[in-house]
């Protein structure tokens, strides 16, 4: 194995966020987090309400940066970086996918999947053709040309993560992604998430439910800003 391959795809150091807004007092958002995320990894965050998941999965999403403290992605230093460069090393390693689907309803879905690299500048035939694949592995290829409100939660679901995949990212980061589906739906989609692992993506995924937990490799639960637990449910080996 290389030694690209064993570096952590994903490397946080003693991060700390501040929100400080005028003259309100500062929330102490993330208060010291270490993580360190192998290539390949399943991994929940959990905790509860107002524990800082969601400012650790902005972090880690690039969306926005540290108040203090180390990001490595992919070995690039993240937490310097200006929006510019914020914004480029997140098109290139990460794919999103959100609660509420966040498609754009005037769009079809072969349109929504080609959004992303149209921001990497990618040409129009190619953002087609890449795009087209994507929805193919997503079950959808008969739909491409509908728009969201035409689909069910569950296919637009499909939709975000054929999104997600088009950019051939090296993380997959989801926030609660099946907490507007109903139970069946949400398994399918889940089990599209264990496949995507079994071929060897990296997934991060805030979840509230135990059980989902449970299909993940590690649990790291959030407490206060800081790591409560980090426990393994299982080890892989092929
Ligand atoms: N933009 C912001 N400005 C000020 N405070 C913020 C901001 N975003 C989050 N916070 C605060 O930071 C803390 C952590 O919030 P965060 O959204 O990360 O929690 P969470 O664990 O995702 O919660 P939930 O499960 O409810 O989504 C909370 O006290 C929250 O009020
Ligand atoms: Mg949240």
């Amino acid at each position: 194995m290389s030694e690209t391959n064993d570096q952590p795809v994903a490397q946080i150091e003693s991060v700390q966020k501040v929100y400080q807004k005028g003259n309100a007092p500062p929330v102490y958002a993330l208060r010291g987090v270490d993580v360190s995320i192998p290539r390949g990894q399943y991994v929940a965050i959990m905790g509860p309400s107002g524990s800082g998941k969601s400012t650790l999965m902005n972090i880690l999403g690039c969306l926005d940066r540290p108040t203090t403290g180390r990001y490595l992605l992919a070995g690039s230093d993240v937490a310097q970086m200006n929006d510019t460069e914020l914004s480029r090393i997140r098109g290139e390693h990460i794919g999103f996918v959100f609660q509420a689907f966040n498609l754009i309803a005037e769009r079809t879905v072969l349109e929504n999947v080609e959004v992303p690299l149209f921001y990497q500048g990618v040409s129009k035939a190619k953002r087609r053709s890449r795009a087209g694949v994507a929805i193919d592995r997503v079950g959808l290829a008969d739909r491409a040309n509908h728009r969201p409100s035409e689909l069910s939660g569950g296919q637009q679901q499909r939709v975000a993560i054929a999104r997600a995949l088009v950019t051939d990212p090296t993380v997959l980061m989801a926030d609660e992604p099946t907490g507007n589906l109903d139970t069946e739906t949400g398994e399918a989609i889940l089990k599209m998430f264990d496949d995507l692992h079994r071929d060897g993506m990296t997934i991060i995924m805030v979840t509230h439910d135990d059980s989902i937990a449970d299909r993940c490799q590690r649990v790291v639960r959030l407490r206060d800003g800081q790591i409560g637990s980090d426990t393994v449910n299982r080890i892989e080996l092929d």
